[in-house]
């Protein structure tokens, strides 16, 4: 007999798939692992989506099982039948197999309309309120009530409901954190609503967003971080974002030159700088500044308060600390203001793009770029046509990011790249070959822009692009 003999041979596959399909469930969903899970919520929205979720599953799960039965009992049952007795139409198992269907639908549409009526529900009216504003390819972050505008990089306090409205500037994107289940479109000319509440139980910690709607060439490069803070973090953060540029950018500050080895006397080194940024201004353009590789010292200006070892991490992309993140005390910005941000190196391994940058773009090694300068380039260059860095009226371009304070973020170009020198140097210089069709123009002298198929109008040099670069670090 043919059927048996193949099914014996099909046996030992179809028990390792089922093998395999077990062991694979037995994984746990655990951020650490997993830190794109949306089966570990930690939000009351991501929760009854996940219970949603769980619901439907419990109930398909009963279903086949049961369909499965009957099947192979049937199977079974007439397995010697040669040919079965044919009948016509059966009222009493057409009522029942339409009315058995019908009753399931019932029983899964009443969890999920409920879930729907939860998730769509108008947001409380105490509820802190961010807008969101899509753009090809990165996100527009604002806090309306704070006047605060950010880029890639959200900041909201566990324990209160934050409510996102949603908006486009150019074509369909969709804004979703799985971690914290909110998944919703953003759709021209209409404002959409998404509400949720990071779990107050939960450490300082970092979780990745997407763009999940198909947008464009660099789709699948318009990422976004956000940051559960705690309450006093988040207000520290604000008041930090609040404040204005430093208008007059100072000189970098005085880091040996050989890489620092120990997180500590990076911090004793950084605290040196009092009074902020503006104290050092008149120091003849920074000409003084210490002669230290561009891919270290002086122009990797991380902030001035994040201790670490900062040389061999610009070359390439760092392995971070992975687990938990713990939180940080409040800092103290440059100029006294006040200004909570994500200590760099609790970031975890997850959070921290690990985007090569393509070898093509070169840049040369060993200049220290001087702020001073790189705010005269950033002026000069058209920096200030598509950026805002207030404090400074003439940087007032919307196109792209608000640059403001810059140097607090951890990622560039739509959270695809980490913010170091070597990145930021190379961004500037030819950022359409770093990112897809960026609207964010080439501008390095004879660089390619893949664009405009010709060789980019505007030309900065390596010592300008390097310039601009300390400027930007000072930014925060
Ligand atoms: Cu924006 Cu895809």
């Amino acid at each position: 007999m043919k059927g048996p003999s193949r099914l014996r041979r099909l046996l030992p596959y179809l028990a390792f798939a089922a093998l395999a399909i077990t062991l694979a469930a037995c994984g746990s969903a655990d951020s650490t692992r997993y830190p794109n899970t949306t089966f570990d919520p930690k939000s009351d929205l991501g929760r009854s989506i996940d219970d949603l979720w769980d619901t439907l599953l419990l109930l398909g799960t009963i279903v086949f099982i049961l369909t499965e039965l009957g099947l192979l009992f049937v199977v079974w049952k007439y397995r010697n039948n040669k040919e079965p007795k044919h009948t016509h139409g059966n009222t009493k198992l057409e009522i029942l197999w339409t009315l058995i269907p019908a009753f399931i639908l019932v029983f899964i549409a009443v969890p999920t309309v409920r879930t729907i009526f939860v998730t769509q529900a108008p947001a409380p009216a105490d509820a802190l309120k961010i807008d969101v504003i899509g753009h090809q390819w990165w996100w527009e972050f604002k806090y309306p009530e704070y006047g605060v505008t950010t880029a890639n990089e959200l900041y909201i306090p566990v324990g209160r409901t934050v409510s996102f409205a949603l908006t486009t500037k150019d074509v369909l994107h969709s804004f979703w954190i799985p971690q914290l289940g909110a998944k919703r479109d953003l759709i021209s000319n209409h404002t959409n609503y998404v509400w949720l509440t990071a779990d107050s139980a939960i450490a300082p910690s970092v979780w990745n967003g997407f763009c999940t709607e198909y947008c464009g060439t660099s789709h699948s490069f318009m990422r976004f971080r956000v940051f559960t803070v705690t309450q006093e973090q988040f207000d520290s953060w604000i008041a930090g974002q609040k404040a204005t540029a430093a208008f007059n950018a100072g000189p970098a500050p005085a880091n040996p030159a050989a890489p620092v080895a120990s997180a500590a006397a990076v911090t004793s080194n950084l605290t040196q700088v009092p009074g902020g940024v503006a104290a050092d201004s008149a120091t003849a353009g920074g000409q003084n500044a210490p002669a230290t590789p561009a891919t270290g010292g002086p122009v990797n200006s991380l902030p001035r308060n994040q201790p670490r070892a900062v040389s061999p991490l610009d070359a390439n992309p760092p392995a971070r600390p992975t687990g938990t993140p713990t939180g940080a005390a409040n800092v103290q910005l440059a100029g006294g203001a006040p200004g909570y941000f994500f200590p760099r190196e609790s970031m975890p391994a997850y959070a921290v793009p690990q985007r090569a940058y393509p070898a093509k773009i070169m840049f040369t090694t060993g200049l220290t770029g001087d702020p001073a300068r790189g705010q005269t380039a950033f002026m000069m260059g058209g920096c200030i046509g598509c950026h805002v860095v207030r404090g400074n009226p003439m940087a007032a371009g919307t196109i792209g990011p608000d640059l403001t304070h810059f140097a607090t973020r951890h990622t560039l170009a739509g959270g695809i790249f980490p913010n170091t020198t070597d990145y930021l140097a190379r961004w500037i210089k030819n950022a359409r070959v770093m990112k897809p069709g960026s609207i964010m123009p080439t501008l390095g002298k004879g660089e390619y822009d893949p664009v405009l198929k010709r060789t980019a109008p505007v030309s900065l040099d390596d010592q300008q692009i390097a310039d601009i670069v300390a400027y930007l670090q000072q930014l925060r």
